[in-house]
């Protein structure tokens, strides 16, 4: 496992999210403003692409029906659902200004 090279840190504006792709894989990314988080980009309820969601704090609001994730823990933060799992989320590292992953 190890860190992967996604963009510069200055291509994710702040409270925005952007969709990352490793082969089938893809990941939402997002600038906080605080700092940069990912989740896999499929919202647990019916498959929203969260990347696009509206990023306040650390959690992000999906496009589809605005269901709130939580972006450091994976989460619904919003409803209050019992049994719904959480999705993965990954590692993230800004070094000069640089993002990386790491990909499990
Ligand atoms: S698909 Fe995300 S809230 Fe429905």
């Amino acid at each position: 496992m190890s860190w992967t090279r996604v963009t510069e840190s200055e291509n994710i504006p702040p409270r925005e999210g952007r969709t990352v792709r490793f082969g089938d894989l893809s990941i939402a990314l997002f600038n906080t403003g605080e700092r940069f988080l990912a989740v896999e980009n499929r919202c647990p309820h019916k498959g929203g692409p969260l990347a696009d969601g509206i990023v306040g704090g650390t959690t992000v609001t999906c496009p589809l029906h605005n269901w709130k994730v939580c972006l450091e823990s994976g989460s619904i933060s919003k409803p209050c659902q019992e049994g719904i799992p959480s999705i993965t989320t990954y590692p993230v590292m800004v070094a000069d200004g640089v993002v990386f992953l790491k990909i499990v």
